[in-house]
């Protein structure tokens, strides 16, 4: 592996959706697959970085030499992320976390009933774990990168994220594209990151999103001096 085991990173990269329960059998969820986040992770650890992965509920093997820690809903994503991003040394948020969940999980199963038509579920929004990340006091906050999934504006809608999260970087995928994004076993995406001289951007177009996360991680250790540019 090209970084040198000594100074092994921590990388802590969260993937997959979360499921937000509305009752004992039910719950909202999202397409994700959890595959651009295991590409990450098997990457980073191929890089010789110590790798932990914060994973909803996927069915994809953990990848070789990382550490994964499986989670189902946004809140216990979030506490998990939170204990470990002061000791990481790059965090990379690529889960679909549910924005929202119930207000309250019913006890016992919804019943479907005769007199009404339509059922109201009042949602409460979830803390956003990589804004949280982002704003750790230096000393422990580690390096973020964010994605954006988007389906319009994709650049004007990412630079918007990369600034309101606080984050260093951001990955931004339209995943209204066909064969795209969530689920499918490519991606293409517009890396967006700060320098002292503005933002820079880099556009990767369709491609395996194995390549893709080899992209992000060179990308990713390259910015903090790591591996040499190029
Ligand atoms: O899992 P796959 O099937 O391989 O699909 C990959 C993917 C499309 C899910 C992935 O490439 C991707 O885009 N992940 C982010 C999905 C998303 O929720 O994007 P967003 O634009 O809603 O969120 C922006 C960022 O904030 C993301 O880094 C997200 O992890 C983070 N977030 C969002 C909400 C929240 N409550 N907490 C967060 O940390």
């Amino acid at each position: 592996p090209p970084i040198a085991s000594q100074d092994a990173p921590h990388v802590v990269i969260t993937a997959g959706p979360t499921r937000e329960a509305l009752d004992p059998v039910r719950y909202l969820s999202n397409h994700s697959s959890g595959k651009m986040g295991y590409a990450l992770a098997a990457e980073a650890a191929a890089q010789g970085a110590r790798v932990t992965l914060i994973s909803g509920p996927v069915s994809l093997p953990t990848p070789p030499g990382v550490e994964r820690i499986e989670v189902e809903t946004a809140l216990q994503m979030h506490a998990t992320a939170l204990r470990l991003a002061p000791e990481a040394t790059v965090f990379i948020g690529c889960a679909a976390v549910a924005d929202y969940r119930a207000e309250s999980a019913a006890e016992h199963k919804l019943k479907k009933t005769d007199d009404r038509d339509t059922l109201t579920l009042t949602l409460v929004k979830n803390p956003d774990i990589i804004a949280d990340v982002a704003a750790l006091p230096s000393g422990q906050r580690p390096f973020v990168v964010g994605f954006a999934a988007e389906t319009q504006d994709v650049e004007r809608y990412a630079q918007d994220k990369l600034a309101r999260k606080g984050l260093d970087m951001i990955v931004a995928n339209d995943v209204s594209q066909q064969g795209l994004g969530f689920g499918s076993d490519d991606n293409a995406a517009l890396l967006l990151w700060r320098t002292p001289q503005g933002n820079e951007q880099l556009s990767a177009p369709p491609q395996p999103k194995t390549q893709l996360a080899a992209l992000i991680i060179h990308q990713t250790l390259a910015q903090l001096s790591l591996i040499s540019s190029g």
